[in-house]
């Protein structure tokens, strides 16, 4: 029976990191998965998750199971970051659950969908080569529009088009902030257009939030999410604590739903219960009693808070550096210095990628989607000169 299975292809992007760590060249450069460096390069656990993690250990009465909807303080805990406001909660109209990691709470986002009636789901492409594959994994459909204009701003009009066209059983997947893998964000404005949008239409909405804090700010970031749920009857938010508190491999999410009425909240909150207790069970738990643990304490979360403010500020200092550059070849790096968030697109063929990684040891998504956090100001201008050497 077994044998019947094809063979499938490693994931592109998470193949890299085995490539990248088996290079022997010291001078090498990662800018593939996504994953926040220091101007050192490295990606150390943060302060606040060392501390809280102590706590943790010198305080946790136990490991037994929690449910599969994790650790709700956890989750409560992260909500006025997320939602802002006097109650967050919107009056209990807004709940949640713990997920492994932020593909966790997209998968569980989608999978909820389907169950309550969504067939196809609307996308920007090019987006995180995940999202399809989730997708389809669910067997819901694919509706893309491109998701970037040609001035390098979000396509407004285009997503206008998908929305307007869209059935009574469409939903659509929105980045909250930070696109991957463009950084070509919506602005306030476009978002409040998005939202008259919804609201006129009623698709339902799925917002990925995988990256709070580290494109313009952690309300900024929020913008689009807050004007989302502030207005709608409905949605879901897919809330990533991966990158933020640093947690990669902990795989720390939240899958947050937004119905009419808090009644409404609990009932579709337990279709993410028995879609997790068939899946997963239950979230892992470490990462996020970490985070509820330096949420708790108002010296930690501040610690937070300005870590990922430096965080912000280094990510946007060598998109500036960048977008600074002259000399990069056919490449124009000018629009990095408008996007936000730790990606931004190269428009480079597959043997241009190719050659940046034999011949200079710089890796990057065969997309030629770059994380520009992988930059530091000492490797930037080896990188600005590959770029010229390849693209001429
Ligand atoms: C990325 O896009 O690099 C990250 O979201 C990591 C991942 O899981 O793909």
């Amino acid at each position: 029976m077994l044998n019947n299975l094809a063979q499938q292809p490693a994931d592109a992007l998470l193949a890299l990191i085995k490539l990248y760590d088996a290079d022997p060249r010291a001078d090498k450069i990662d800018l593939g998965v996504g994953v926040y460096r220091t101007a050192d390069g490295g990606t150390p656990v943060f302060a606040c998750i060392k501390a809280a993690e102590q706590k943790l250990v010198d305080e946790q009465p136990t490991k037994a199971y929690l449910g599969p909807e994790g650790d709700m303080g956890f989750v409560h805990a992260l909500m006025p970051h997320v939602f802002g406001g006097e109650d967050p909660s919107l009056g209990g109209r807004i709940d949640g659950m713990q997920t492994p990691g932020g593909t966790g709470a997209v998968r569980l986002a989608i999978a909820v969908a389907k169950r309550a009636g969504v067939t196809r789901v609307i996308m920007g492409t090019p987006s995180w080569p995940n999202h399809a594959q989730i997708m389809d994994d669910c067997g819901v459909e694919l509706v893309s529009f491109p998701h970037a204009a040609a001035d390098g701003s979000a396509n407004l009009d285009a997503l206008e088009a998908a929305l307007k066209a869209a059935g009574p059983s469409d939903a659509v997947l929105l980045h909250g902030c930070c696109h991957n893998p463009t950084g070509i964000d919506y602005t306030p404005e476009q978002w409040d257009r998005i939202v008259d949008l919804l609201a006129e239409t009623g698709v339902l909405p799925i917002v990925d939030l995988a990256y709070q804090g580290l494109g313009a700010g952690m309300d900024e970031d929020a913008y689009g999410a807050r004007a989302v749920v502030a207005r709608l009857p409905e949605a879901l938010v897919a809330y990533s604590c991966d990158k933020n508190f640093g947690l990669y491999r902990d795989r720390v999410g939240a899958l947050y739903v937004l119905t009419a009425s808090a009644d409404e909240t609990v009932k579709a909150l337990s279709n993410g219960h028995t879609l997790a207790r068939a899946s997963w069970s239950m979230p892992p738990d470490h990462g996020a009693a970490a985070v509820r643990l330096a949420l708790a304490d108002p010296d930690l979360t501040k610690m937070w808070l300005d870590e990922l403010t430096s965080m912000r500020a280094r990510i946007n200092q060598v998109r500036q550096k960048l977008a600074a550059s002259s000399n990069a070849g056919a490449v124009n790096l000018t629009p990095l210095g408008r996007q936000q968030g730790m990606f931004a697109m190269l428009p480079l063929s597959k043997e241009q990628i190719q050659a940046l990684r034999d011949d200079h040891g710089i890796y990057m998504a065969g997309s030629g989607r770059i994380n520009v956090a992988g930059l530091t100001m000492d490797n930037i201008d080896k990188f600005v000169g590959a770029l010229a050497a390849v693209s001429g």
